[in-house]
């Protein structure tokens, strides 16, 4: 059933319409996103919660109890931060098999396995009797977020037409934030369920798996995947179907195409190190450290433990976690509505500038009134809270969801999977420092550490100002020509050689 009309006007803007199959399909698909960002947002919150803290971590449960001694450390230590962080060093891993079960099998059996390993790990997380089957567990959701988090991003931007691509990616980082919501308020009533709340918490997960599971079995395939693996006709009939028009043969042929190009690439890792990758993968990598480096996940993760470090009680705090969470879910929809609009660079910029100043008025405050053992007055207090709430407006709807968009749409087929994996991992790599490190380095550099993001905050602006291009509206096929020839940075690494009607010439 049409909706809205999308087509272009000239080659290669091809034919197509807003379908209800595509939406669903992007409904369901998303759902990867939610389990990630429930993941996100539950440990911090159990991580908080004293029966949790008594059975695993006796010794952090002891320092909290003196907590008035000192502020900023009563939550550091190596192995409760190993709680949260040890499912993004298995997602990191997992995102290179993600990578080969997604191009040799598709996209819809690795959201498949996703959900299968979702559910181990919630199972092995919410009945833990040791630590070692708490930190399994969480190995376990790590390798549901890596084959998750590299099936949904790809499959999202390979099924929606060009113009709406945009909006349409962002619905993962949407499903990410309404997870992370969804697991502050169950984060705030469990907590006040004794002694087995957490194991509520963690079980939670349950639900969104077995939903990416069962709908799995709905959505179809990508057009891409399906010629990639020479399923010519069904390909084609699955690209009808999403695009809503009889007429799909131009878009048909380009990706006939660009998998004839892809398939001469015999090692798309050694591809990805070639001149003519250089642009997407550099931007790629670095937009995954600069989305993590903006200090977000010091937030997401620990927003809880954060605020009662500025002197909130345990409930207040967790509320205060639910308004972040709300307002990240909120934002998320400007991002939805501006990206196909304004574009990614002037969502990219102006959050640069917004998310620069809350950070470092933060940071004044702290340094200057929170001491070791003391608290913040009740208006520091509400500043701090409402900079923090600033902050995440500007992130949720630019660095966090172009994080994931940008590098799913600017790689050609022959990298895309391997190089979106790269990103993927690159995104997890970060996203485990900083939940391994965090709460040391609030300990050791107490409100440095903000002033240490903003830092961070000014060279991705400048990054983004320079090196990355507008992509809006671009077919995903037709980046080199229309993105990367034209810029006046990467157009350096543009040989002549590489170009498409070159075919025969390029053999790695
Ligand atoms: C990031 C996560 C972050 C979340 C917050 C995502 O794009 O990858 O690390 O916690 O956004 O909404």
């Amino acid at each position: 059933m049409p909706a809205v009309v999308v087509s272009g006007g000239t080659a290669p803007d091809f034919e197509a319409k807003m379908t209800v199959y595509v939406f669903v399909c992007v409904i369901i698909s998303a759902v990867g996103g939610l389990i990630f960002g429930y993941d996100i947002g539950i440990s911090g919150g159990v991580s908080a919660m004293n029966d949790f803290l008594k059975e695993f971590f006796p010794a952090v449960y002891e320092k909290k109890l003196h907590a008035h001694e000192n502020n900023y450390c009563k939550y550091d230590n190596q192995f409760l931060q190993l709680f949260t962080s040890s499912l993004y060093l298995a997602a990191l891993v997992a995102s290179f098999a993600a990578s080969a079960v997604c191009s040799k099998l598709g996209r819809r059996p690795t959201m498949q396995f996703a959900s299968i390993f979702f559910l181990v790990g919630v199972g092995l997380t919410a009945a833990a009797k040791s630590l070692v089957m708490l930190i399994f567990g969480r190995v376990f959701l790590g390798f549901g977020v890596g084959f998750g988090n590299q099936a949904v991003p790809l499959f999202l931007s390979e099924i929606a037409p060009a113009k709406l691509r945009g909006g349409l990616n962002i619905c993962f980082q949407l499903m990410v934030t309404i997870g992370i919501l969804i697991a502050n308020v169950v984060n705030y009533f469990t907590s006040k369920v004794h002694p087995n709340g957490w194991r509520y918490a963690l079980g939670g997960a349950a639900v969104p798996a077995v939903i990416l599971g069962l709908g799995s079995l709905v959505i179809c395939e990508t057009p891409t995947s399906l010629i990639e693996r020479n399923k010519l006709e069904a390909g084609k009939a699955t690209l009808k179907k999403i695009r809503g028009v009889e007429n799909v043969e131009e878009e048909f042929e380009s990706i006939v195409q660009a998998c004839e190009f892809a398939r001469q690439v015999k090692d798309p890792y050694r591809k990805l190190m070639k001149p003519a990758s250089r642009p997407p993968f550099v931007i790629g990598m670095l937009l995954q450290l600069f989305q993590q480096f903006t200090g977000i996940n010091a937030i997401m993760f620990y927003a809880p433990a954060l605020f009662q470090t500025v002197g909130f009680g345990n409930d207040a705090a967790l509320l205060s976690a639910v308004i972040t969470g709300t307002i990240n879910v909120l934002c998320t929809f400007v991002g939805i509505y501006l990206v196909d609009r304004t574009g990614r660079r002037v969502l990219l910029l102006e959050s640069a500038v917004h998310m620069l100043i809350s950070q470092a008025i933060i940071g004044v405050i702290l340094a200057k009134d929170l001491t070791i053992s003391g608290t913040l007055g009740r208006a520091e207090s509400i500043v701090v809270v409402v900079c923090v709430l600033l902050f995440v407006m500007g992130f949720a709807w630019s660095w966090g969801p172009l994080g994931w968009l940008i590098p799913s749409e600017t790689f050609p087929l022959e990298t895309r999977t391997a190089g979106f994996a790269c990103a993927v991992s690159c995104n997890m790599f970060f996203t485990f420092l900083i939940a391994q490190a965090f709460l040391s380095m609030l300990c050791n550099m107490r409100a440095g550490i903000f002033f240490f993001f903003s830092g961070w905050i000014i060279i991705m602006g400048l990054f983004a100002y320079f090196f990355v291009p507008e992509t809006k509206g671009v077919p995903i096929d037709a980046m080199r020509e229309r993105v990367w020839k034209p810029h006046w940075f990467w157009k350096r690494y543009m040989l002549p050689e590489d170009d498409r009607n070159d075919v025969e010439k390029i053999h790695d």
